[in-house]
């Protein structure tokens, strides 16, 4: 075996110098509906694909659901209070398909619609701009039932929720992001089932990542149509994808996991095409018969904005036996056809989460979105880390999270340097909250919420955020 390449890796703190912001940075916190809200059956809401999935035995750590979350749906105004204390200037959330739209068919739901309407307002009136993810994963299971995203159908009922909502928030909401991380919703969803709805068969994973394309493309013609002023963007999470060594075989399988992981979005969202060694790559699972004339023309309908997710790195070897087994470990089949890639561990400083801590590879992401596929302005939708929390005395010190963030909005600010139309920047997340399949075991918020009581507490990360925000910048 070659020696490992050392792609750079950062550790828990790289300070550096005091570094200022371009004006009107957007400052911003994301959160997600299923995550926070709870209320799951009030106001007319209905089941989605994640009640019926974390209601489902095995399914998440512990058993934890979205019932209750940090109830936000009925603290929503001490939740707005926490972000002007923040000092935020705009704020991410996702309204929930099943609370506008129960079933995911028919007309709207006027007290969903409310609900979002008071949030609007709340945050306009501390001069935080909304920022509205219109899908971050809970489809209304009866559209599950009609076969979910791998059914062409679901595209046209998503654009059709999208106009609904554009109706009636778009005289107040400027930012609309269509889909949040469509990478997880086809290949965690339909690929691995490790999220909702549960499902693992590859070909369905690839069939759901198109349609949800499709419905984005299609959403995206319906609310320009409707709310011309509108900046409309989707949202997709970005690995950079490194080879362990520079063997070929290792290059190889560098290539064919950033085609599943980046390309497969990217590629047809940007330029209007699948590429070619996808495609190839993916012929045990699927012909892409179910991609029609047309498709890719609407997928890649302009946008105004392209968010980006980055939360670590990926290195991966060729599928040959290695020593040290523990580093390597067999990629799960949320990688159709290249499940036999081998996932490396380097044993540089990791987050809760086991994620690697990888501050160049943002710079890196941004870089490449830019060079490669668009002038457009891009925005860090989120960005993050989970590490263990302690209430000391009334007070959650995070000097770890806190140290991320640093070294992310440093790497931030060389993207921009460096030419990058970066516009601004989400921490994920406002407050800790259910982390889907983990439940409450993982907590990313610079909020800690207590789930007792419902206390909120900003951690020391949250003061140090509210500094960033105020000074436009990082001190040194
Ligand atoms: C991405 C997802 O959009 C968000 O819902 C999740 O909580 C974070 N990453 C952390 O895993």
């Amino acid at each position: 075996m070659s020696n490992p390449a050392s792609p750079p890796a950062v550790g828990l703190l790289d300070q550096g110098p005091e570094l200022t912001f371009p004006p009107g940075f957007r400052w911003g916190a994301a959160t997600a509906a299923y995550q926070i809200e709870g209320a799951a059956t009030e106001g007319g809401r209905t089941p989605s694909i994640w009640d019926t999935f974390s209601h489902t035995e095995g399914r998440t750590v512990a058993g934890h659901t979205g019932d209750v979350a940090c109830d936000h749906y009925h603290r929503m105004s001490e939740d707005v209070r926490l972000m002007a204390d923040l000092g935020l200037k705009a704020y991410r959330f996702s309204v929930s398909w099943p609370r506008i739209q129960p079933g995911g068919t028919g007309p709207a739901n006027a007290e969903g619609l409310d609900f979002y309407r008071r949030l609007v307002d709340e945050l306009l009136a501390h001069d935080i701009e909304p920022w509205v993810t219109l899908y971050h994963w809970d489809l209304p299971q009866p559209l599950e039932d009609a076969g979910g995203w791998p059914a062409r159908d679901t595209a046209g009922r998503f654009a059709d929720y999208a106009q609904l909502v554009a109706d009636a928030l778009g005289d107040r909401v400027r930012h609309f992001t269509t889909l949040n991380e469509p990478w997880c919703s086809a290949f965690l969803g339909y690929g691995s089932g490790v999220h909702a709805p549960g499902r693992s068969d590859g070909g369905d994973a690839v069939r759901a990542g198109h349609h949800l394309m499709l419905g984005h493309g299609l959403a995206v013609q319906a609310m320009r149509a409707a709310r011309p002023q509108a900046r409309l963007g989707i949202t997709v999470n970005l690995y950079p994808v490194t080879p362990s060594t520079d063997s070929p075989a290792d290059a190889d399988a560098a290539r064919r996991i950033d085609g599943l992981a980046n390309r497969f979005f990217l590629d047809p969202v940007l330029r209007g095409a699948y590429p070619a060694d996808l495609q190839a790559d993916l012929r045990q699972v699927t012909d892409f018969g179910h991609v029609r004339d047309g498709d890719l023309a609407v997928i890649s309908t302009p946008l105004d904005t392209v968010g980006i997710n980055y939360y670590s790195r990926y290195v991966v070897a060729a599928p040959v036996e290695r020593e040290e087994p523990e580093r390597y470990w067999r990629a799960p089949s949320c990688w159709p056809g290249s499940e036999d890639v081998r996932f490396v561990a380097r044993g540089v400083p990791v987050t809760d989460m086991d994620w690697e801590i990888d501050a160049p590879g943002l710079l890196e992401t941004l870089e490449r979105v830019h060079r490669d596929y668009t002038e457009l302005p891009l925005y860090v939708t989120e960005n993050g880390s989970a590490f263990v929390d302690a209430v000391i005395d009334g007070r959650v010190d995070d000097p770890d999270r806190l140290a991320y963030f640093d070294a992310h909005l440093r790497a931030a600010h060389a993207a921009i340097s460096a030419g990058v139309p970066l516009q601004g920047y989400f921490a994920w997340s406002l407050m800790d909250n259910f982390e889907w399949a983990w439940g409450y075991t993982k907590r990313f918020g610079m909020v800690y919420v207590d789930y007792d009581s419902q206390a909120r507490i900003p951690k020391s990360s949250a003061s140090w955020y509210a500094e960033v925000i105020r000074r436009n910048g990082l001190a040194a």
